[in-house]
């Protein structure tokens, strides 16, 4: 009995210790709010504090489709966990939630980079399969010329997705957003049990621990076009590509390492007009409405890992560099965060 007592109380505290009461997250793009919210549908009673230092437009969440598609096998998981977020989200809330279920085509001359897209998520994604030769009669290229993959994908599109997870954390969660510029994780560390680094391409400088000469800008410009017709994605060697959502069509884009100058070019447009073109000519005269640049955070590869402040007790968990696959693998990275923080 009295060992039964002992183990009890044992139990508990080792419970109550991996329990986290304080939480700071440092960023309100996709990936912060992610990790917010799924702190919150861990432990309703963990209270979150968002940090961020410029308004939601003006991050790089704000302007993407955000289709799902995971060029990196090591984030599988990730993704996998995501998937499944995304379908249960469209299954229960639908497109107010800025989750659309969109499927479509990936077309490439290099038939690895294709297989690598069936190990990454061909399994778990719905509708896929390699194209057979009718079906690449659609595109305008000849028989041996090009492969290419078909799924059903989720667009997340960051302007409608990460404002809906906004009004749950405030209206259901109680969760506090603070417009404040935070230097290092360090600062936080004294008043916060754990402290979540989701700061995108400053995530390195906030991390003040030499790793923000591994963090690079990776440059990206989308078009909206009015193409309302267009109700699939088609995406050509992972730069060039139509991507509807609800309520519109981007085609895009450019991928320039190092770059963060935002200025949208002609030389831009007219590229990614002349590229698209080639996967599908109807596109030739399409009208833009609109358009958008941003930087991707770039980095080797994500950096999600869990270390000790040299301050206080608190852990500190960093969650950046996302690339080109930050709303891919969003939820997925969120439920490891909140694992290692309640570990
Ligand atoms: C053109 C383009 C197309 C893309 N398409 C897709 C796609 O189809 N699918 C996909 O999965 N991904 C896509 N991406 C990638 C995706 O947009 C990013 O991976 C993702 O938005 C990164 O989110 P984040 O939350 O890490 O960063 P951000 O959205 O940049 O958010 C960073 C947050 O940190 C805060 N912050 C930064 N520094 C500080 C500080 N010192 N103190 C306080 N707060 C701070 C900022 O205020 C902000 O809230 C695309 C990107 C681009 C540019
Ligand atoms: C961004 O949002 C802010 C606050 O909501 C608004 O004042 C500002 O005009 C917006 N900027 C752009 C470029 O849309
Ligand atoms: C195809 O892509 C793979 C992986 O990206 C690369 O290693 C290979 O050289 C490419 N093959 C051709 C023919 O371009």
């Amino acid at each position: 009995m009295r060992l039964l007592v002992v183990s009890l109380v044992i139990c508990l505290c080792v419970i109550v210790q991996g329990q986290p009461k304080r939480v700071a997250i440092i960023g309100a793009g996709v990936i912060g709010t992610s990790t917010a919210l799924a702190f919150k549908e861990r432990d309703p009673t963990v209270d979150v504090t968002i940090f961020f230092d410029r308004d939601f437009n003006e991050t790089t969440s704000w302007g993407p489709a955000g289709l799902f598609r995971l060029d990196n096998g090591k984030y599988r998981k990730w993704g996998h966990l995501s998937y499944q977020r995304f379908s249960q989200i469209f299954k229960e809330v639908g497109g107010v939630s800025g989750v659309q279920r969109v499927s479509g085509y990936i077309l490439s001359k290099n038939i690895t980079n294709l297989i690598s897209q069936q190990i990454n998520y061909g399994d778990y994604a719905f509708d896929f399969h390699f194209l057979r030769a009718h079906e690449l009669e659609q595109f305008p290229y000849a028989a041996d010329e090009i492969y290419g993959i078909h799924y059903t994908s989720f667009t997340t599109e960051g302007r409608a997705y990460v404002p809906w997870m906004y009004q749950i954390l405030k209206k259901k969660y109680n969760t506090k957003f603070v417009k404040q510029q935070i230097k290092t994780v360090n600062e936080l560390a004294d008043k916060y049990d754990v402290v979540v680094n989701c700061a995108g391409l400053n995530g390195g400088i906030v991390a003040n621990d030499g790793d923000a000469s591994n963090v690079y800008p990776i440059r990206g410009v989308i078009l909206e076009i009015d193409a309302p017709w267009q109700k699939n994605f088609v995406y050509l060697d992972f730069a060039t590509f139509t991507f509807p959502t609800i309520n519109t069509v981007f085609m895009g884009t450019v991928k320039q390492d190092g770059r963060a100058d935002l200025e949208i070019t002609q030389e831009d447009i007219d590229g990614i007009r002349a590229r698209y073109a080639q996967i599908q000519p109807a596109m030739n005269n399409v009208k833009i409405k609109s358009m958008w640049s941003g930087l991707r955070p770039g980095r080797d590869q994500i950096r999600l890992e869990m270390v000790q402040s040299e301050k206080s007790k608190a852990k500190i968990i960093h969650n950046y560099g996302h690339a080109g696959n930050g709303f891919t693998v969003s939820w997925g990275c969120a439920l490891e965060v909140v694992d290692l923080a309640f570990q």
